[in-house]
């Protein structure tokens, strides 16, 4: 069973005015909890690579495992490089088996990421891939942010516009007030929605990408911390935004903490519980479920995409 393009799942996810969760993986048991989830609910999925990831499990086995994946659940699921930063990672990943990759050239001055994402659309679209690219910085949030830094700091939507046209990249991740990891506000939880709308008023029907989007649920916040973590303080975005982004033309949520929280939590504490175990298939086993019960809540309560298939 081959993958399946995002294009495919963001033109029904943008109709149905719902999310298909992004969730990073970087070894067998993130895979079997993400994708045992989303068999249960009948949700398609993205699996995404980092560098990172690729440099810990290797590329060959994290793509292995995704086509295992695929086969053992025949779910429509899309193998993405989440934050390619240049145009070698792209290339490596289009050629070595993903069907969309991500080039982030959000760092980078407007003409020159348009350069570096245009060439990566050349060259993946030549394969038959997809591409999401970036543009804003993500960062978090300070509460009394002048509205000139965040002008500065949040895409700025005519400027989308001009990326999208001249790049002709599939989907733009956008900085709206959403960051990466667990400390995502200084005080309250907030998103530029005008901003948002605005882009997708300018934009119809085109997919946006929230990344940064995990809800650094406390449940496991508070799990790490019982069971001897360290991880004060720790807040993200509010599952209501995250469902209101997902009415209004966000058509992918990027998820890592939440599952880093989920798996770190319930390692925790089974290795408490269980002083005397150490077979590391009782402790993992206990991480691919924890991840299984979190991203099955996120597909039902937060994505809304059980049953799309
Ligand atoms: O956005 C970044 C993802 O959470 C991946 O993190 O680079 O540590 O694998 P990583
Ligand atoms: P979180 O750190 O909020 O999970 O974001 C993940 C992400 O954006 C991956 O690209
Ligand atoms: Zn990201």
């Amino acid at each position: 069973m081959p993958l399946v393009s995002s294009t495919e799942m963001f033109k029904k996810a943008y109709e149905g005015k719902y999310a298909i969760g992004a969730f990073n993986v970087n070894n067998m048991e993130i895979i079997q909890g993400i994708v045992d989830a989303a068999k249960e609910e009948q949700s398609p999925l993205i699996l995404q690579v980092s560098a990172g990831a690729r440099k810990y499990a290797r590329h060959i086995y994290l793509v292995k495992l995704v086509e295992a994946a695929v086969s053992d659940t025949g779910l429509p699921i899309c193998l993405h490089l989440d934050h390619g930063e240049d145009f070698e990672i792209c290339k490596a990943c289009v050629d070595g088996g993903f069907n969309s990759v991500m080039i982030d050239g959000s760092k980078h001055p407007f003409e020159e990421n348009i350069a570096l994402t245009k060439k990566v659309v050349e060259y993946a679209h030549s394969k038959g891939v997809v591409v999401e690219a970036e543009l804003g910085r993500l960062a978090g949030v300070e509460d009394d942010i002048s509205v000139s830094a965040r002008d500065a700091q949040f895409t700025d939507p005519d400027q989308a516009v001009e990326f999208v046209e001249r790049t002709g990249c599939d989907s733009l991740a956008i900085a709206i007030g959403t960051s990466h990891g667990a400390y995502k506000f200084k005080g309250e939880p907030y998103l530029d929605f005008e901003r948002l709308q605005r882009i997708s008023e300018l934009m119809p029907g085109y997919p946006i990408v929230l990344h940064g989007a995990s809800t650094v649920i406390p449940e496991f916040v508070e799990k790490c911390n019982e069971y001897g973590g360290d991880v004060a303080g720790a807040r993200g975005v509010p599952e209501e935004m995250l469902r209101k982004a997902g009415t209004m033309g966000v058509c992918k949520i990027n998820i890592d903490t939440d599952l880093r929280l989920a798996m770190t939590a319930s390692i925790r504490e089974h290795l408490q519980n269980h002083p005397a175990d150490f077979d590391p298939r009782t402790y993992l086993g206990a991480g691919r479920a924890a991840i299984k019960g979190m991203v099955q809540h996120k597909i039902k309560h937060v994505l809304n995409s059980s049953n799309r298939i």
